[in-house]
């Protein structure tokens, strides 16, 4: 299935100074701001150290206080899933997921996916890299047996959801016909989250009005993937549902890392997505990350670039050259961020998108604060074939000269542009390349970013399951909901 070119890659000589360059101020900047290859070398030994360190968390079934959490549960189970798949067909957990998202897909043609946080980040990236743009507005014939997607219980915007609801009760008038049919998909591995209880309990409650309130339609059309215990299964089984109408996210995998869970391979099979590359590719990746050395091994290059530059520059930019993968970012923003940020460190994430964003945050990238690490996440070819500049005999916007070239190219020549102005000041910038985008693709490059953060965790100390500053919040606004 992996074919050696679609095989992710990290460049980063961009962030290492030159060892013989000559004499120059910008030079001199750079040996200032850029790494040096003698940190590398010196971090080679904690890398494999850690790597080893990793590895062997995989094992232990009884961890220390000292250890736990310990979610690492996400680093085999692409593998696994997809073994389970193969021993056990239509019983193993993919056989299920594929099983009961083809009632979804059969049945409805608008789903709506219920999550936050860790419970959601994931699958919109998938469908944003994976779905055209303008999949809901495609006619039905052209997304032969895939719903409509929406995405809510990612917040607690009143006008949001009741504008979800004002579509559903416009457009959705008769349940007998399929495609005025809805259903939901809820996601919550505690089961207790408020953003995704209240807008279930919502839901549920348009979902009797238009269904009835006895239609056996309801346990069929809602599909909740949670945690082995919580408040979320404890409500289904009271509602009639079985225990095997309900997928389960292990124990030993956590929100922001449960996307290759049915946490995000369910609404991936309701998307009509290749799930089984999508586990190929993380799979593939999982193996390159135990086995291959730091020269073929983009987490271990990413996570000690990262981590060694994290020390002189806190804020890391993701420049995302692709706006199908601006979800990646964000996704990125909440890995990184809850994964690392505790214990007064960790680095700042920020997603920006290219070149949008040239043209608001360029300026203070090229000339503001040397605080940042710019990642630029690249995917060399495009999906569709190029869309030319081609001749016009009006040439008043004088682009007859670029004639020949595409958006491709100029989106090209944008990035080699912007990465030499940052060179020549002395701002260091690294490349992360994917070949296309597939689910193969996608598969890789998520497990890659969830893996090289549990890498840079190790490397900084922190343990990089948990996040236990999220539950301020909560507990506050759960005391001043009952006043
Ligand atoms: O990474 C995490 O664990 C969190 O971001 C959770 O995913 C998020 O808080 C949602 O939690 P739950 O799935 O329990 O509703």
């Amino acid at each position: 299935m992996q074919l050696p070119d679609e095989a992710i890659a990290y460049q980063y000589q961009n962030a290492f100074a030159a060892p013989t360059e000559e004499w120059t101020a910008a030079g001199e900047l750079r040996a200032q701001h850029f790494l040096h290859h003698a940190q590398l070398r010196d971090l080679t030994d904690r890398l494999t150290k850690v790597r080893g360190q990793i590895a062997a968390e995989r094992e232990l079934k009884n961890p220390s206080p000292e250890q736990t959490p310990l979610d690492a549960g996400f680093i085999d189970l692409p593998q696994q899933t997809l073994d389970g798949f193969r021993r056990q067909g239509e019983a193993s957990v993919l056989g299920k997921v594929l099983a009961r998202a083809q009632i979804l897909r059969e049945q409805t043609d608008r789903v709506v996916i219920l999550g936050i946080g860790g419970s959601y980040l994931g699958a919109r990236t998938i469908f944003d890299a994976l779905k055209s743009n303008y999949h809901n507005d495609l006619p039905a014939r052209d997304r032969p047996n895939v719903p409509r997607i929406y995405f809510e219980g990612n917040n607690v915007d009143n006008d949001a959801l009741q504008e979800l609801f004002d579509l559903l009760q416009l457009t959705c008038v008769d349940p007998e016909i399929r495609e005025e049919r809805w259903g939901v998909i809820v996601i919550s591995k505690s089961g207790g989250t408020l953003e995704t209880a209240a807008a279930l309990r919502a839901i549920r409650r348009e979902m009797v009005e238009f269904y009835g309130h006895h239609s056996p339609l309801l346990n069929d059309l809602i599909v909740p993937v949670t945690g082995s215990e919580g408040k979320l299964r404890t409500l289904m089984r009271a509602e009639g549902m079985t225990d095997d109408q309900m997928m389960t996210i292990p124990d030993n995998v956590g929100g922001r890392y449960s996307v290759f869970t049915p946490v995000g391979l369910m609404p991936a099979a309701v998307m009509g997505l290749d799930v089984r590359a999508l586990l190929l590719g993380a799979a593939a990746m999982t193996k390159r990350f135990l086995e291959e050395p730091f020269e073929r091994n983009p987490v271990l290059q990413f996570a000690a670039v990262n981590f060694l530059m994290a020390k002189t520059k806190p804020m890391r930019v993701f420049s995302i050259w692709s706006k199908k993968l601006e979800s990646l970012g964000l996704w990125y923003d909440q890995l990184l961020a809850e994964s690392l940020g505790k214990q007064g460190i960790g680095p700042t994430p920020l997603t920006t998108v290219q070149t949008r964003d040239l043209h608001s945050r360029g300026q203070q990238h090229q000339e503001g604060a040397r605080d940042k690490f710019i990642n630029n996440l690249i995917v060399n070819t495009p999906s569709h074939p190029p869309i030319m500049i081609g001749m016009m005999d009006r040439n008043e916007d004088d682009l007859n000269q670029y004639n020949r070239k595409g958006l491709p190219d100029i989106q090209k020549a944008a990035l080699k542009g912007t990465n030499q102005a940052y060179f020549d000041v002395a701002r260091p910038t690294a490349d992360l390349i994917v070949p296309a985008l597939s689910e193969h693709t996608v598969g890789q490059l998520m497990q890659m970013l969830m893996l090289a953060t549990v890498v840079e965790g190790r490397l900084l100390g922190i343990n990089p399951y948990g996040q236990p500053g999220v539950e301020a919040y909560k507990k506050n606004m759960k005391t001043l909901l009952k006043g």
